[in-house]
């Protein structure tokens, strides 16, 4: 499963990078409007440190501006895959912006049915928001088995985006049911590595080892 950083954070995505571990970054506007900066700076300077797919997005809501939006966009990075929101003007918009051989990001998905309309669009990945239907009492992460499950019986070339997690546990289910990506913020990637057994045992070890040290030197 890749690793997707949810974020437009440059201290936190630089920060990331160098655990070598992340393949790409999701922002929407909510992200960027936390950032101090030019939001299109800021994407391309994330493009400049992640070497992986870089979802920006669109703002218009009307076809006509996403594609021209979306075109822009794509213009400012190799990198940069254009996010557009799963509603009409979206689908018609992806529809032109696939043709034209952009990656697009379709976001905002609710229901299985967005997802296969994104995949026909031509959508390369859709993006599943698993906690904000947790937070509406609707079990998130079943909506990402069931869009896998979907797309298995078909070729799309179109990438499960697990998005909206918000705790590891969530990774590890996206993992379990076999979400192409995960995105996650910050806070929570930070969470995946650590365990206290691993302080506790390794603190251990340095012991054992600095005491075996201390006794040879004292036998010599
Ligand atoms: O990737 C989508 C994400 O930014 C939404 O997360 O926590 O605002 O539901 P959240």
């Amino acid at each position: 499963m890749k690793i997707f950083l949810d974020t437009a954070s440059l201290k936190e995505i630089r920060e990331a990078a160098k655990l070598g571990v992340v393949d790409g970054i999701t922002t929407n506007p909510s992200l960027l409007a936390k950032e101090t900066g030019d939001p299109e700076q800021i994407l391309v300077e994330i493009c400049n440190t992640i070497d992986g797919p870089i979802s920006g997005e669109v703002v218009a809501t009307d076809a006509e501006g996403m594609v021209r939006e979306g075109r822009h966009l794509a213009s400012l990075h190799k990198n940069i895959v254009v996010k557009v929101p799963c509603i009409p003007e979206g689908l018609k918009a992806t529809k032109v912006l696939t043709g034209e051989g952009k990656r697009v990001n379709m976001t905002l998905i609710f229901s299985p049915t967005q997802a296969l309309l994104a995949a026909k669009a031509g959508a390369r990945y859709v993006s599943p928001f698993v906690g904000r239907l947790d937070d509406v009492a609707t079990p998130g992460m079943e909506l990402v088995a069931d869009i896998i499950e979907i797309f298995d019986h078909y070729d799309y070339d179109c990438e499960v985006l697990a998005a909206s997690l918000r705790h590891p546990m969530h990774v590890v289910e996206a993992a379990l049911a076999g979400a192409d990506i995960a995105t996650m913020p910050y806070a929570v990637f930070k969470q995946l590595v650590r365990h206290p057994l691993t302080d506790i045992g390794l603190e251990k070890f340095l012991q054992d080892w600095g005491a075996l040290q201390k006794e040879l030197k004292e036998g010599a």
